[in-house]
């Protein structure tokens, strides 16, 4: 009897995408409506400008855009794709899932398609769900797309947080393949996520449909959840360092959430990587929750910067609080 011989799948990264709204508005103009400055923002934080979504402009539209555009780049049709996870905390709609708006705007009748909300950590957690039903063989062919319109649950007095965000989306195509494709194992390496709600305070939304009834503001203690994320983030890169036998000076790309250089910087010192190893677009796109990740993996791999083989190292902490990392071979 011979014995069957399990092929190990690994999900490996096809395509990216992006997607901006047009609209950019800078500090300067912010300064004209809250009391703050434009040397302000970009000491305590890098941000310069943001994208902001126009009137009528919804996150399944920005999502639908960065999906085309990284199936375009994966070469692939829409008809291939059997599984979307949107990773949003703006949503169109309470429900049904943006996902499925997308999906049926893409032209896609078959498969999967569904949101997962992790806030600033969406992007890690749907990559992990993904990745999982990907190598389960659950499913072949994923669209994993970040897409926000937080402008639109800002609170625009509050100049401690209505400065800090803006509107966008990203997209990767992955695949499900043999975990190893010409002797390189290629793909989504590992996933690392955790959450403590004890946190909750820190970053939330004071309104939604079984609370409040309305949708609610942005509100957060941006002094403990920048102490949280110091922390938090340094063990969770180094969890997912340790997980693949890697150490910093491996990690060719440190692809972090952007919410505030100063952040990034602390970790990217941690790893003892320099600036030329970090993406960083927190400047021009400001912090776009869910869609930070993509949107940088994109511009880098659209710039030529982002090479195939090279280690990616993801992280994010956000809103729950939750969190996460992930290691990649581009
Ligand atoms: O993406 C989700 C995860 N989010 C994060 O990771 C955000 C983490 N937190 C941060 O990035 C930072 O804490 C902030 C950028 C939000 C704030 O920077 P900070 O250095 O922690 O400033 P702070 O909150 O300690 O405020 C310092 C001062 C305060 O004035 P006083 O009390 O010292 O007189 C604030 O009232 O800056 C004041 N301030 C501002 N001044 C001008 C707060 N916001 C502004 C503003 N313009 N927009």
């Amino acid at each position: 009897m011979t014995a069957k011989r399990t092929v190990r799948l690994r999900s490996r990264v096809i395509g990216c995408g992006a997607y901006l709204p047009e609209t950019v508005v800078t500090n300067d103009e912010l300064a004209k409506r809250v009391d703050t400055t434009d040397e302000w923002i970009r000491q305590r934080t890098g941000i310069g400008c943001r994208h902001i979504a126009a009137p009528g402009e919804m996150t399944s539209d920005l999502g639908r855009r960065a999906a085309e555009r990284a199936l375009a780049n994966a070469g692939i049709g829409a008809d291939e794709v059997d599984l979307i996870v949107l990773a949003t905390s703006t949503p169109d709609e309470t429900f049904p899932a943006t996902a499925t708006k997308i999906q049926a705007r893409l032209g896609i009748t078959r498969g999967m398609a569904f949101d997962v909300q992790a806030v600033c950590a969406g992007f890690i957690y749907a990559l992990a769900v993904a990745d999982n039903f990907l190598k389960l063989g659950q499913a072949r062919t994923a669209l994993v797309i970040g897409a926000e319109t937080f402008s639109r649950i800002l609170d625009w007095t509050d100049r401690q947080t209505c400065v800090l965000f803006g509107d966008g989306a990203g997209a990767l195509v992955l695949r499900a393949g043999p975990s190893k494709a010409n002797g390189r194992d290629r793909g989504v390496l590992s996933t690392h996520l955790h959450a403590d709600g004890r946190y909750h305070d820190a970053l939330y939304v004071d309104g939604g449909p079984s609370s409040t009834g309305k949708v609610g503001h942005l509100r957060m203690e941006g002094r403990e959840v920048f102490r949280h994320a110091v922390v938090k983030l340094a063990a969770v890169v180094e969890e997912a360092l340790a997980a693949n036998h890697l150490s910093g000076a491996d990690i060719d790309w440190l692809v972090p959430h952007q919410a505030n250089q100063r952040i990034i910087d602390g970790i990217a010192r941690k790893l003892g990587l320099d600036d030329s190893h970090v993406v960083s677009t927190i400047e021009h796109q400001a912090n776009t929750s869910a869609a930070s990740i993509p949107l940088a993996l994109n511009e880098a791999a659209s710039d030529g910067r982002l090479q195939p083989g090279q280690l990616v190292l993801i992280e994010a902490i956000g809103g729950g609080l939750a969190w996460g990392a992930s290691v990649i071979r581009w």
